[in-house]
């Protein structure tokens, strides 16, 4: 680790304590005004706002009760993403006041607590637990950048792409756009179809904060349109994307065709993670870790457990165990504190992961399923037995999860296997063999290792996040590497 990874001092933001009746009664009481049928309206941000003609309007729809109407956004139309091409200007505040403005802006997320929440759950169907992590990594990742800024040594690249999924609408929409802005780039940031208004309140927050308009353009809009015009144009100077593989690869080709040849994608992309448990793995702890790992977020996590071996000698026990946990998650509707599994974000993701469990019903794999309410888009928690990872043909966007077992003397043969996928995100490992964590862990492929918890939840500063293979390209998020590959230093890592 390079050893200034701790440096400066900072502190991350902080939490809530949910089983304290005051602070849930404080919570409920910030997010009181924007329950339903509060309405949010969205639409481009741009530098110069007689863009042109806008585009369609969007109406967005609660995952967890798809007949309210959550807000609508205007989409850009292609005017306005060539206007905002035209006009995007680089941040020329020097770094102090960059600094000063993005720390601004972490303050002004928090003031926003209850707005946020409300929309992260409304919006994108996000528990109260995970809409506070989402939060809190938001606010993370504009200090984190902000009091990186004095180590950066070389000029920004010019204008940035930032590109984004919708299951982190908040946290990964804001950690691109801040590390682009933190190194003096102008962005244009296209948010994912499915969760513009939480990103252009964060824009908002952003432009309020002090971020000129020309240096942050917001640009909702289909992928295939907004996207493919923002990565295929000689104006941007780099790209940072966060998706799936399959999109970032046609990223890259676009990029290929139109950027200069030293235009960094950054690219963070899916994963087919796994988690070892041994015979001498404590039961209790590691059931618990798992249901964490594969649940949480409704499964909707890159960093997700996809793939369980169990070790066979106690593979019995501990399945009962694990399907007797999975049969206390409370699925229903995010807003309820109580609740531990919401929404998958709509109908086709629903369709996608029924259609796996479906093709899973017949051959008699599936071990467990739980229960699902009978309105919104949910997807039951389930277990379905595989021989191993390499039947597991694709990143399952869902609470699905697949169990394997092995013999003691296979686990190099596992650890090939999980190797083989080439996806290389989250991994996890739960023994008692110190001897055997380190072999493993130094075998495994992955970005992120865990051991003996749970591998969801990186935390920004001391758990720099990021996968290798076909699941990105790094630097890690949240870590010392990050900001200097959005300037011409490439990479470089300044000095302590
Ligand atoms: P996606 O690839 O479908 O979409 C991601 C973004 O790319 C969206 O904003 C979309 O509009 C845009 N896009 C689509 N086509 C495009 C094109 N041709 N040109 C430019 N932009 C285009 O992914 P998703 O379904 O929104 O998100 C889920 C995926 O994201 C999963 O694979 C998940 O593993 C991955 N993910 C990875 C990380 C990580 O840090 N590694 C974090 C979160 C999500
Ligand atoms: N950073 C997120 C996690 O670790 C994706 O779960």
């Amino acid at each position: 680790l390079p050893r200034d990874l701790f440096r400066p001092e900072r502190t991350n933001s902080a939490g809530w304590d949910l089983h304290s009746p005051a602070e849930l009664e404080r919570l409920e009481a910030m997010r009181a005004p924007f329950a339903a049928p509060h309405r949010w309206h969205g639409g481009p941000l741009l530098a110069d706002e007689a863009g042109g003609a806008t585009g369609e309007e969007q109406r967005l729809k609660n995952p967890a009760a798809p007949d309210e109407e959550v807000g609508r956004t205007r989409l850009a139309s292609p005017d306005q993403t060539r206007a905002a091409l035209a006009a995007a200007a680089p941040w020329r505040a020097d770094g102090a006041e960059r600094a000063a403005i993005l720390t601004h802006a972490a303050d002004l997320f928090e003031q926003s607590t209850g707005e946020i929440l409300a929309l992260l759950t409304r919006e994108a169907g996000k528990t109260l637990a995970d809409g506070i992590a989402e939060l809190r990594e938001a606010v993370d990742f504009l200090r984190y950048y902000a009091a990186r800024i004095e180590d950066l040594e070389a000029p920004a690249r010019g204008v940035f792409t930032c590109i984004s999924p919708w299951n982190f609408p908040l946290a990964i929409f804001t950690g691109q756009i801040a590390a682009a802005l933190a190194a003096g780039n102008a962005v244009l940031a296209k948010p994912a179809e499915a969760t513009p208004l939480i990103a252009h309140l964060a824009v908002g927050l952003l432009h309020r904060a002090g971020v000129p308009r020309a240096a942050l353009q917001f640009l909702p809009g289909p992928g295939g349109e907004v996207g493919a015009a923002l990565t295929g144009s000689p104006a941007v100077g780099g790209v940072c994307f966060t998706g799936s593989t399959a999109t970032a690869r046609t990223i890259h080709r676009a990029m290929a065709g139109t950027m200069a040849p030293e235009a960094p994608l950054i690219a963070e992309t899916g994963g087919l993670n796994a988690m070892i448990v041994d015979s001498t793995a404590l039961p209790q702890q590691a059931v618990r870790d798992i249901v964490i790992s594969a649940f949480q977020s409704a499964g909707q996590r890159c960093s997700a457990l996809r793939m369980l071996y169990v070790q066979k000698d106690v593979e019995e026990g501990f399945l009962k165990m694990l399907t007797g946990a999975m049969a206390e998650l409370r699925l229903g509707d995010p807003w309820e504190p109580a609740t531990d599994v919401g929404p998958v974000i709509d109908a086709a993701a629903r369709q996608d992961i029924d259609a796996h469990v479906a093709q899973a019903q017949a051959p008699g794999q599936v071990l467990w399923q739980g229960r699902i309410p009978e309105d919104g888009h949910f997807v039951a928690p389930t277990l379905i037995r595989l021989p191993g990872i390499a039947a597991l043909e694709r990143e399952v966007f869902g609470p699905i999860l697949h169990v394997a077992s092995f013999e003691a003397a296979d686990l190099d043969r596992v650890v090939e296997e999980i190797n083989a996928t080439g996806y290389g995100l989250t991994f996890g490992i739960h023994s008692r063999i110190d001897d055997r964590v380190q072999t493993v862990a130094k075998r495994i492929a992955a970005g992120n290792v865990y051991v003996n918890r749970n591998q969801i939840g990186a935390i920004v500063g001391s758990q720099p996040f990021g996968g290798e293979g076909l699941s990105g390209t790094g630097p890690k998020a949240g870590g010392p590497h990050y900001l200097p590959r959005f300037t011409r230093a490439e990479g470089r890592v300044a000095p302590a």
